[in-house]
């Protein structure tokens, strides 16, 4: 177990510099890409904020200016509710685009001062971007739109965070943990379960009900839906350049490459980042497809939590396919264009099951039954993952 000793108390080291380092990557892009076009004023909470700012500042590629205050809320390991004047706030905020970065949101009363301050200044826009976020610690709502790491109750050190003002020049963050190499790996297990996204592939054949169990994922899990023909319809009307790119080869009646594709996606995806997670409706499609994905997501520190694979048996496809058709009076649900439909559906799925199955992330769930009945075998088996 890897420790160090600070004045009185033993830390054990927690969350590794290179993971502090991707995580604050991730955030400095998506600020990059929220305040495109914009010239923001960064405000670092002094002190302990100022590795994360240093670190996070050198990979905001905008215009900006930065600026520094001082303010402090701790004595010792515990809060003392004691929120000291905000010192330094020299700059003229006034119709500014204001950061606030921060290093720990703990019970959030620091945040919440500061924020007041700042809005009584007439800025344009204000946000806080904290390395760390205590969720459960949390006294007072306050927003906090940008968090490299969530993480459990627990005291920590490292990385700009001190212990009676040392400990702040560890280049890792250490937790105090009393209970020995099991509490360690109870608290990287929750640590981990706390910054991992739930992201969903979806599998389903026309008239498998995939669209309705989506939406009810989509709203029980509080995830984003990112359909690929809604994305790609989005990203051509928008006229954005992937967009445009996508079009092209569209109107020339082709595919649209995997690569440009994934990097639609990711797009997307980065736009989801600080979001709970994502539902992949209607991508993959092939296996070159999957391990593109596989990789844009570890890119980003994520993987695919599950691919359920809603299952229902040809002939009662073809019924309510057939039954949808007549309703709807539309042309191409007819026997002959349906089964060639579901034919096209179960030759590119195949091979991508069997991938999934390889990857342990396969979930089959059985498509016959009430939509409640579906969907509760669905939420069983997200459950049992997530
Ligand atoms: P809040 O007002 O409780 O959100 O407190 C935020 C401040 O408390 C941070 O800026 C830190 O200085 C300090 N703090 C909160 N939790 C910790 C911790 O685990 N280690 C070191 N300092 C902490």
């Amino acid at each position: 177990m890897d420790t160090v000793q600070v004045k009185d108390r033993q830390f054990t080291l927690f969350i590794k510099g290179e993971e502090i380092q991707k995580q604050i990557a991730r955030v400095a892009k998506q600020i990059n890409c929220d305040y495109a076009g914009k010239t923001p004023l960064f405000i670092c909470v002094l002190n302990g904020a100022f590795m994360f700012a240093a670190d996070l500042l050198k990979r905001v590629t905008l215009p900006c200016q930065i600026s520094f205050v001082r303010l402090s809320s701790y004595e010792g390991v515990s809060s003392t509710g004691i929120i000291k004047e905000i010192v330094g706030l020299t700059e003229d905020v006034a119709g500014r685009d204001v950061i606030v970065i921060e290093d720990i949101v703990d019970t959030g009363l620091t945040m919440k001062r500061m924020l007041h301050t700042l809005s009584e200044r007439g800025p344009a826009s204000v946000c806080v971007a904290s390395l760390l976020l205590k969720p459960s610690k949390l006294q007072v709502k306050v927003n906090v739109h940008y968090v490299a790491m969530e993480i459990p109750d627990n005291f920590i050190v490292g990385y700009g965070l001190d212990y009676d003002g040392f400990g702040r020049n560890l280049p890792d963050i250490y937790v105090l943990a009393d209970g020995g190499q099991s509490e360690i790996e109870k608290l990287k297990l929750l640590y981990y379960k706390m910054n991992k996204m739930l992201n969903i592939v979806i599998f389903g054949a026309p008239g498998s009900g995939k669209g309705t169990q989506s939406e009810r994922i989509v709203a029980k899990y509080g995830i984003n839906h990112i359909s690929t023909g809604d994305v790609l319809r989005a990203e051509i009307k928008n006229g954005t350049e992937l967009g445009q790119t996508a079009k092209g080869y569209i109107d020339q009646g082709q595919l649209i490459p995997d690569a440009l594709m994934i990097d639609i996606l990711a797009s997307v995806f980065d736009g989801f980042k600080n979001s709970k997670g994502v539902i992949f409706d209607g991508f993959p499609r092939t296996i070159a497809q999957a391990e593109a994905l596989k990789k844009m997501l570890a890119e980003r520190g994520q993987e695919v939590t599950v691919m359920l694979d809603l299952d229902v048996p040809e002939d009662e496809l073809m019924t309510r396919l057939i039954k949808r058709g007549q309703e709807s009076g539309r042309a191409d649900d007819n026997e002959e264009t349906i089964k060639k439909r579901l034919t096209v559906y179960h030759s590119q799925t195949a091979p991508l099951i069997d991938w999934y199955k390889a990857e342990n992330k396969y979930s089959h769930i059985n498509g016959l039954g009430t939509m409640e009945g579906i969907f509760a075998d669905i939420c069983k088996a997200i459950d049992a993952v997530k």
